[in-house]
């Protein structure tokens, strides 16, 4: 992490009442505070609809931080807190912007910041990412006379390919590119960084990385919890949109791109993206047979009867919204051609986790007898989460007499780096906005690329109601169906947690 001071800042929260602020920004940015990365002279203002007071706001989000936060030590809550301010605002009011602006304008004042540098995060509902960005840039929040201005806005860009392009042209109306900030807060994820270090500052791996060694790609992020209170926002949204077009398909660009020129922002984007658009379009008539969803049925897990999908709160009773999706597709360049790469994501599955997993091919010839497929013998699994870390089985002998091997595993876990905490992904995009750098931010040229792969399919889905959405019990790997994407009779997905701990949440590596 960048450990320099940005320049002094103002921090402009759209939505800041809601649960993303709550949940991730706020504790993320005390974190930052305990470290003292914070700039020397900070504000934070929250801004939304809702009716607050500075006095009410600051003790909102000293209740979020006693819930969210990690940090142990909370020495400096109160100065943090003091670095809070609310303003009311709707966003939907144009002389609202303008009362904002002199707000700002009068808080630089205060504050003694001499430019008039501003991040304005939109944690929002989506349908107000081009209103807001437009409204301030009509009160002339976005020029930058006086001070660079940045506007990071989460995800989902756009519900499809079409909404994606026209909200971009929207925002280039007013904004430049310079200025915008798609986040997705996977990249933020230290050991999704990691990739690139392990791939490209170890001399071992990158000659073994291509399709010349490698027999398949597989990357799952399962999540053991239900989509809650979000049913109204999932629904509109589904595991295809809201995992796959950005989360998964960003790691897949990590996982699979050439040798950047640089560790320069634009050099490690512009490899990226080159995967994007080189992922093999899957056909319309291959939808159902390339691309699996499901949604899950009550079920008890781990005891607790929980709600199938169609009963949680928001859901339509008739709901073909996915809470499962599992691909499989083809990266069509001189490095990946011919090797499938699996990726599959799921609410209410068994456990938290999030990993890839390089399969390599096994040896052209058995010289030994083997118990079982030699197939999954050398993984190499890369851990994004919990126990973030890096795993290589390969197989050994068993003592005694005879040839009889055993798979092995070498294992690192970043919990055995006893000097260091790991940051969390919003805390490091965070800083790196206000650093001015945008290398783990989604560049516009990728978010669309992403959205073209997953087009046919989100037609399909949305069209074809021959294609069928699989039931699968809460607490269980997804439908059956899922398994037979990987095609050949003695491979299936790596079943991660070779324990799970007391905390059923926390599956080790
Ligand atoms: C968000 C999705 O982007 O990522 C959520 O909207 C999902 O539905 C979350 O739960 C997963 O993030 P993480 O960091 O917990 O893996």
């Amino acid at each position: 992490m960048n450990n320099k001071k940005p320049e002094d800042l103002i921090l402009v929260i759209f939505g800041a009442t809601g649960d993303l602020a709550r949940r991730k920004l706020i504790p993320s940015l005390f974190a930052l505070e305990t470290l003292d990365l914070l700039p020397e002279k900070f504000a934070i203002i929250g801004t939304g609809r809702t009716k607050l007071g500075d006095k009410d706001f600051r003790k909102s989000m000293k209740n979020a931080i006693q819930e969210f936060s990690k940090e142990k030590d909370l020495s400096r809550l109160d100065a943090f807190l003091g670095k809070l301010f609310y303003q009311t605002a709707d966003p939907a009011v144009t002389e609202d912007y303008q009362a904002f602006g002199l707000y700002l304008e009068t808080l630089f004042q205060q504050l003694g910041i001499e430019k008039n540098n501003t991040i304005f995060y939109l944690s929002t509902p989506p349908s107000l990412y081009d209103i807001i960005p437009k409204g301030l840039a009509i009160a002339g929040l976005s020029k930058e006379n006086k001070g660079w201005k940045r506007l990071i806005i989460e995800k989902p860009f756009g519900y499809d390919l079409a909404s994606a392009k026209k909200l971009n042209a929207g925002l280039k109306k007013n904004w430049q590119e310079h200025q915008l900030y798609r986040i997705d807060h996977y990249l933020g994820k230290e050991t999704v960084q990691n990739v690139l270090v392990t791939r490209f500052s170890n001399g071992i791996f990158e000659p073994l990385w291509n399709r010349n060694y490698i027999h398949h790609v597989e990357i799952t992020s399962a999540e053991v919890f239900g989509v809650g209170k979000r049913g109204g926002y999932y629904e509109a949204s589904g595991a295809l949109r809201d995992m796959v077009q950005n989360h998964l398909l960003q790691l897949v660009g990590l996982i699979a791109m050439e040798p950047p020129a640089s560790a320069d922002a634009d050099a490690i984007r512009n490899e990226s993206v080159k995967v994007l658009q080189s992922l093999r379009p899957i056909s319309k008539k291959e939808v159902g047979s390339m691309a699996i969803r499901g949604q899950y049925l009550g079920s008890k897990m781990k005891g607790k009867q929980v709600k199938g999908y169609r009963e949680e709160v928001g859901v339509d009773p008739a709901s073909k919204t996915e809470t499962f999706a599992a691909l499989k597709f083809f990266v069509d360049n001189w490095r990946w051609g011919g090797v499938p790469f699996y990726i599959r994501t799921g609410k209410h599955l068994p456990t938290r986790v999030t990993e890839a997993v390089i399969h390599f091919k096994p040896t052209p010839h058995h010289l030994f007898a083997r118990k079982g497929s030699c197939d999954n013998c050398n993984q190499l699994i890369i851990r994004i989460q919990p126990d973030e870390g890096m795993l290589i089985r390969f197989a050994m002998k068993t003592p005694g007499a005879g040839f009889d091997l055993e798979n092995v595993s070498m294992d690192f876990h970043y919990s055995d780096l006893s000097h260091d905490r790991i940051p969390g992904a919003y805390e490091r995009l965070l800083l790196d906005c206000m650093a001015g750098d945008p290398t783990l931010y989604a560049r516009i040229d990728a978010v669309l690329a992403a959205w073209k792969f997953i087009a046919p399919i989100q037609s399909a889905w949305k069209n074809n109601p021959k294609i069928p959405v699989y039931g699968y019990p809460a607490g269980t790997w997804g439908p059956d169906v899922a398994d037979r994407l990987i095609e050949e009779p003695e491979l299936t997905w790596r079943h991660p947690c070779s324990a799970l701990t007391s905390d059923d949440n926390f599956c080790t590596l």
